[in-house]
C-alpha cells in the first residue's frame, strides 16, 4: 500500500511541558487509522501538527514526497482538516452555502466545482434544506456536517478528523461514518481520525495507535488490540453475591483464563471456552446455593483501551 505520510521522530513541547515524544507513524492509501489515548494524551497535538496549524519542536513528516518544512503550501492543497472546535471552523454569521463557497476558492477551486460538490455532499446528508441557514444558526450535529464537508470539498488524499462525530445523533453519525468508510476505500484516500467513541472506532478502523503521555505505546488491528485482554468471551456475576470462597473456586477453574476491571459492581471472568466455562460456573453456583444475575460479554475495543491504559498507567507510576 502506498505510504501517503510519514511522520519520524515528532516531538513538540509547549515551554518546558513535553506534548509528544518521538512519535513515528505511517498513513497508507486506503487506510483508515484511529489514533487513541486519554484526555491530554497529545492527539489533537499531533493532528495540529500534521495540518500545519502547530509547529513541531523537532522531527520530520513527509507528505506524498514533501517535506512539511519546506513545502508547506503545497501540503496544505493535500489534506482536509476537521479540528476538535466545530463552532469557530466557519463563518457564523454566513449562510452554509456561501461558508462552503468562500472555503472552496480559499483551495483555488472555480464555482462550478464548488458548487457540483456541494449538491454531492448535500444530496447525500440529504443537507440540502439548511443551505442557506446561516452557520451560527444551525445545531451542534448540523454545523459538524458542515465542517465535513468543508474539508472534503477539494477532494484531498489525506483526511484530518479530530473527533469528527463528538455530538451527533446515532443516525447521522452512522451516516458520516458509513460515507467516510466508503469514501477513504472506494476513493484510495487515507484517514487519521481521533474519538474516545471505541466501538465505532472499532467499526470504522484499519488500524489502531494508543498514545499515552506522548508517545506511541501500543498500535496494531482493533483485533490485535484486543487479543491483548486475555480472552474474548466473559461471564459476568454480581459482585455483592458472590463470596470470597466463591470467587476464589471460579478463578482455580482451568477455563478462567484472566479477570477484567470494566464495571464495579460485576466481576467479569474470561473464559478459554465459554459453554464449558458458563456450565462449570453455573454449577459452582448452584452447589453453593448462591442465587446471583449473570451475563455475557464479548471483549470490546473499550476493555482493550482500558486494559492497555491501565498497564501504562502503572509502568509510569512504578
Ligand atoms: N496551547 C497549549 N499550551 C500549553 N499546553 C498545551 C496546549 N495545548 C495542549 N497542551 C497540553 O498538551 C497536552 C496534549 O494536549 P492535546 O490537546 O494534544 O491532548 P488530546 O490527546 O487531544 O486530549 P483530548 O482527548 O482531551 O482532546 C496536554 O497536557 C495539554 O494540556
Ligand atoms: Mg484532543
Amino acid at each position: 500500500m502506498t505510504i501517503y505520510l510519514s511522520a519520524r521522530n515528532i516531538s513538540k513541547k509547549y515551554g518546558d511541558a513535553v506534548a509528544l515524544k518521538n512519535v513515528n507513524l505511517d498513513l497508507r492509501q486506503g487506510n483508515i487509522l484511529a489514533l487513541l489515548g486519554p484526555n491530554g494524551a497529545g492527539k489533537t497535538t499531533f493532528i495540529k501538527i500534521l495540518a500545519t496549524l502547530l509547529i513541531k519542536t523537532s522531527g520530520t513528516v513527509m507528505v506524498l514526497g514533501h517535506d512539511l518544512d519546506k513545502d508547506e503550501y503545497r501540503i496544505r492543497h493535500l489534506f482536509g482538516y476537521v479540528g476538535q472546535d466545530t463552532d469557530r471552523s466557519a463563518y457564523a454569521r454566513l449562510t452554509v452555502r456561501e461558508n462552503l463557497h468562500f472555503f472552496g476558492t480559499l483551495r483555488g477551486l472555480d464555482r462550478k466545482t464548488i458548487a457540483a460538490q456541494i449538491d454531492q455532499f448535500t444530496e447525500y446528508f440529504d443537507f440540502e434544506k439548511n443551505l442557506d441557514k446561516l452557520f451560527m444558526h444551525l445545531s451542534g450535529g448540523q454545523k459538524q456536517t458542515v465542517v465535513i464537508i468543508r474539508a472534503l470539498l477539494h477532494d484531498p488524499p489525506i483526511i484530518y478528523l479530530d473527533e469528527p462525530t463528538k455530538g451527533l445523533d446515532p443516525i447521522i453519525s452512522k451516516k458520516i461514518r458509513t460515507f467516510l468508510h466508503s469514501y477513504v476505500k472506494q476513493k484510495g484516500k487515507t484517514l487519521l481520525l481521533t474519538s474516545h467513541i471505541l466501538s465505532e472506532v472499532d467499526e470504522m478502523a484499519d488500524e489502531v495507535a494508543l498514545i499515552h503521555n506522548g508517545s506511541i505505546e501500543v498500535q496494531g488491528s482493533p483485533e490485535t488490540l484486543k487479543e491483548a485482554v486475555g480472552a474474548s468471551e466473559f461471564i459476568e456475576l454480581k459482585r455483592e453475591q458472590i463470596s470470597p470462597a466463591l470467587y476464589a473456586q471460579i478463578m482455580a477453574l482451568p477455563t478462567v483464563e484472566c479477570t477484567l476491571e470494566r464495571d464495579p459492581d460485576w466481576y467479569s471472568f474470561g473464559l478459554s471456552d465459554v459453554f464449558e466455562g458458563t456450565e462449570v460456573i453455573i454449577r459452582l453456583l448452584r452447589e453453593s446455593n448462591t442465587r446471583t444475575q449473570f451475563r455475557h460479554h464479548t471483549v470490546s475495543l473499550e476493555d482493550a483501551f482500558i486494559h492497555h491504559v491501565g498497564q501504562l498507567n502503572s509502568k509510569f507510576e512504578k
